[in-house]
């Protein structure tokens, strides 16, 4: 056995491989990773399937198709206002998450530290720590997880590279407002300090909030990759396709890692989302369509002892159990698949350091009978 030396010498088995595993062990209902377990629209299936018949079936184009990068410029404009070039500033990824670990390879080096705020999406740290970057990371509170910016100044140092933002936000469904955004302008001007703004759940939020989209903020622009998910827009998780949008010299530094470590995107799948999303009606319904899961998840979750804690957006619920016992969430997820048979994600997972916080995250992306009898099962602790 040849032996080398790990790059990554705490990381284990990601917490969604183990419960999930656990899950299907226990034949538990699996609330734990994020993703629908119905289908997508069969438009874009066949829209799909006939760019494969049609023999769309060779190498796109390394940034990405220029039907799609020009739909995605005009979503983007339709939504924020904002004019990116689909020529020079819009590319192709296969998913958020190679999105977020290009940007980061592109951008940080050795020494570099990086803002994060957990409980946090589990790539970041990671992937700032296997470029050699320092990650300083701002540990967030429930029930609220408010960011108080005076606590942000303070991590800045001469070192901060990058802060990394994720609005909405996995796992707590916090998003940030127009004042959260008006403190990093200020944090940020006047600053080389770089932004990843990972808005994979920009179309998940509810009760007529506003997506806080860096795209809003021409402020913001010379500084900012934004990362979006075309697996959450389109209930294709399994896909795994997204895009990044930043201004032109940015993007272009993004361009040079991406083409040596994916080159280009699934092509016939770029056709049939560059034909589907032509209609802005494909996207404009989603947070209606995912607030009445919450609602319906929320409403069923009232009969239980859990503590439902704000969820404004994003496809996932956080719950409080402290009031019940105090045992560690891991343990508490462990107990909820085996006795009871639904599987959640324990929010400690999200932060590098432990913590006592007693919450769990329970995924409601599910169909109305999956979520009624998960609260079902869930109603007898
Ligand atoms: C906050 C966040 N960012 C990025 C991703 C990854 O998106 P993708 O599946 O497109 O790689 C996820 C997926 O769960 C996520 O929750």
């Amino acid at each position: 056995m040849i032996a080398i030396q790990s790059k990554l010498p705490h990381t284990g088995t990601t917490i969604f491989t183990v419960m999930s595993k656990l899950a299907e062990e226990h034949q538990a209902i699996n609330l734990s990773q994020g993703f629908p377990d119905y289908e997508c629209d069969e438009k874009l299936i066949g829209f799909v399937s006939e760019a494969m018949r049609k023999g769309f079936n060779q190498y796109a184009p390394m940034s990405g198709l220029a039907e799609l990068r020009s739909v995605i410029a005009e979503k983007v404009n339709l939504l924020y206002g904002a004019n990116y070039h689909p020529e020079s500033e819009v590319t192709v990824t296969a998913g958020g998450t190679q999105a977020i670990f290009t940007a980061l390879s592109a951008c940080i080096h050795p020494g570099d530290e990086v803002i994060i705020f957990e409980p946090a999406y589990d790539s970041y740290a990671p992937a700032v720590k296997l470029l050699g970057g320092l990650v300083k990371s701002y540990e967030l509170a429930p029930p609220n997880y408010d960011i108080d910016w005076e606590m942000v100044k303070k991590l800045f140092t001469v070192k901060t590279k990058m802060i990394i933002l994720n609005s909405p936000q996995n796992p707590t469904g916090c998003i940030l407002s127009e004042k959260d955004i008006k403190a990093l302008i200020k944090l940020t001007k006047n600053t080389d300090v770089l932004i990843l703004s990972d808005e994979v759940y920009e179309h998940i939020i509810f009760d007529g909030h506003k997506h806080q989209s860096v795209a809003l903020y021409p402020e913001l622009y010379e500084r900012s990759f934004i990362v979006a998910s075309f697996g959450k827009l389109l209930h294709t998780t399994g896909w795994k396709l997204g895009y990044c949008l930043a201004p032109e010299n940015l993007m272009k530094e993004f361009r040079k890692v991406h083409q040596y470590n994916v080159f280009s995107v699934n092509t016939p799948m770029q056709i049939g989302i560059a034909r589907y999303l032509k209609d802005p009606e494909t996207y404009q319904h989603l947070s209606s369509f995912f607030q009445q899961k919450r609602d319906l998840f929320r409403t069923l979750m009232a009969e239980t002892k859990f503590k439902l804690l704000p969820c404004h957006g994003s496809y996932f619920q956080c719950v409080s159990y402290e009031h019940i016992n105090q045992e560690k969430d891991t343990d508490m997820a462990v107990k909820l698949i085996k006795e009871y048979g639904v599987a959640s994600i324990p929010v400690s997972a999200f932060y590098m350091r432990n913590n006592d916080h007693h919450v769990l995250r329970f995924c409601f992306a599910k169909k109305q009978e999956t979520l009624e009898k998960a609260v079902e099962r869930l109603t007898k602790l």
